[in-house]
């Protein structure tokens, strides 16, 4: 199964949202089994590992962002034995699982909370975060992410409970060593059966303030109340290093795992704060998203600045990790006017960073976003604040395997609706065409695989006055490569000079093409057409 040296670093990772993928019994929702049948689709598609949305037992609120067991799978997504039968065909398929654990709350209705609920004292009650009324008020102003405040009150005990997103999601309180130690045992129990890593929900939200401050008033991006704050004491407090860093080190008593951790940001986020839970030492997660390439408008030199502001951020003893998709925002696709050429530049760029690509289910295929209907709508996000904020209903639509019904081979309706477009635009009509989205990444991610100085190769942008066109190297001991990246649909002329100064030769072989036209040369330039993509190295 070792690939790479080191997987997490060296492969692409593929983000799956279960209920979407693969439904394999005919319910509408997609499941474990279903992922089991398309396991020989991503090993053609040459990820590494995937990471699935969460599986374990959940009232679905938040469609398993809720847990209420961690130990067993939810049985719309299956069973424990699915779980085992996942872990080991997709080891035999050289792909690893990550999972997701959501661990800044719990589901209301885990043991641990029903427990706590029951009154004080006893042991579960500091489990999550209890406070009495200030006042006879609520103890303080912090708001709930998913609306309203973030403190619910409890008529058996006349205390408040601790919500930063719904009430059936009480936040744990991370601040009683216990329930670190009994998190641990979770995650212990999840590594023995040979997962290969977490994905960590929302990580940087786990500690709040001791003395439960208010946060200072903040102009937000939205009219949401929860964006009117400066989350400085409900979030990004320091004692979450300490606990990351033995989590880290807990998880590095087993062989070859990794953490990567969502950190929840108000846009545009800050790279350094996000930078900072990979630890100073490296010692905290070893990935962390950051999000800034989940809205940025597709523009050559604000691509290039916020990449650079990244890679600095990390400094050369962190690795950095690139997203472009998620099941909580607007897929890229559909951010760039649902433009498939865009979609290819953008994908070019993603895949060829020094650092670990993620991809989210069908942006391989360019699935695009589309609001679903009111009465449609699944999101708790939705629900409440339609129609100011949709809700994520419209980038978690179900995966488009083929013209007809093969998400879930049956008449039912799927849980969202598919996207309109599906008939036209799948993964059995991309497969038939060679020329396809599907085909570009699967190419680029084949080279990706095979050569060194794309996988763990040192980058550098060159500086050069062609607008619109992103030039880079990515170099390892041995190998030199080109990126060449036009971002508007005009054509560029690039000089020889730059690609000779680049390679260190003045000739070169292409690599890879986002066009199958051929190049257009001139004496001492090469013409990229509107976006177009190349991938260089020297040689004839
Ligand atoms: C994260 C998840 C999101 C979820 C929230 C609460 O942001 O990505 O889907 O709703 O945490 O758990
Ligand atoms: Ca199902």
């Amino acid at each position: 199964m070792n690939r790479f040296a080191s997987w997490w670093k060296e492969g692409v990772i593929y983000q799956i949202y279960p209920r979407s993928f693969q439904d394999s019994n005919g319910d509408g929702i997609g499941d474990l089994r279903g992922i089991i049948e398309r396991l020989d689709y991503l090993k053609w598609l040459g990820i590494v590992a995937i990471w699935l949305s969460p599986i374990f037992r959940s009232p679905m609120h938040d469609f398993g962002y809720d847990i209420s067991d961690y130990k067993s799978i939810d049985p719309i997504f299956g069973n424990n034995d699915d779980i085992d039968e996942l872990i080991k065909k997709a080891h035999q398929s050289g792909i690893r699982i990550i999972l997701d654990m959501v661990l800044n709350h719990t589901s209301n209705q885990h043991p641990w909370f029903i427990e706590s609920a029951k009154g004080i004292p006893q042991p579960k009650r500091s489990f999550y975060i209890w406070q009495d009324p200030v006042k006879g008020k609520k103890p303080n102003k912090w708001k709930a992410a998913f609306g309203g405040n973030a403190w619910e009150f409890d008529a058996v005990s006349g205390q408040y409970y601790l919500h930063s997103f719904l009430k059936e999601q009480p936040d744990l309180n991370w601040r009683n060593p216990d329930v670190e130690e009994a998190i641990f045992k979770e995650l212990s129990f999840w590594l023995e059966k040979q997962v290969d890593g977490f994905r960590l929900d929302v990580i940087n939200l786990i500690v709040k303030d001791e003395a439960f401050r208010n946060n200072p008033f903040a102009w937000g991006q939205t009219i949401r109340p929860y964006d009117m704050q400066q989350h400085i004491f409900d979030r990004d407090r320091p004692e979450t290093h300490e606990i990351l860093k033995r989590m880290r080190s807990h998880i590095d008593t087993y062989e070859n795992r990794m953490l990567v951790g969502e950190i929840m940001v108000e846009k545009p986020g800050n790279p350094r704060i996000v930078a900072s839970y990979q630890g100073e030492d490296g010692d905290e997660l070893n990935l962390a998203f950051n999000f800034s390439f989940n809205w940025l408008p597709m523009k050559a030199k604000t691509f290039e600045q916020t990449a650079q502001i990244w890679y600095e951020s990390l400094g050369l003893q962190r690795w950095p990790c690139w997203v472009l998709s998620n099941h909580d925002v607007t897929r890229a696709i559909t951010r760039f006017g649902n433009q498939e050429e865009k979609a290819r530049i953008a994908a070019m760029f993603l895949l060829t960073q020094k650092g670990t690509p993620f991809l989210y289910y069908g942006e391989e295929i360019g699935m695009k976003d589309k609001r679903v209907t009111r009465n449609q709508i699944q999101d708790p996000v939705g629900k409440r604040y339609w129609p100011f904020h949709p809700g994520r209903d419209g980038q978690r639509r179900p995966m488009q395997w083929g013209p007809s019904r093969q998400f879930c081979q049956s008449d039912v309706s799927p849980w969202l609706p598919y996207h309109p477009e599906h008939k036209k635009n799948n993964v059995e009509t991309q497969i038939a065409d060679v020329n396809s989205l599907l085909h570009m990444y699967r190419n680029l991610i084949a080279i990706r695989n095979h050569d060194e100085a794309l996988r763990i190769g040192r980058i550098k942008f060159l500086q050069h006055d062609i607008p619109d066109v992103l030039c880079y190297v990515r170099e390892s001991e041995a190998l030199i490569r080109l990126i060449l990246l036009n971002f508007s649909k005009k054509e560029r002329e690039i000089p020889s000079s730059l690609i000779a100064h680049a390679l260190g030769d003045p000739s070169f072989r292409v690599l890879f093409n986002t066009r199958q036209d051929q190049i257009q040369e001139t004496s001492d330039s090469i013409i990229l057409r509107g976006y177009q993509g190349l991938l260089l190295c020297e040689g004839e």
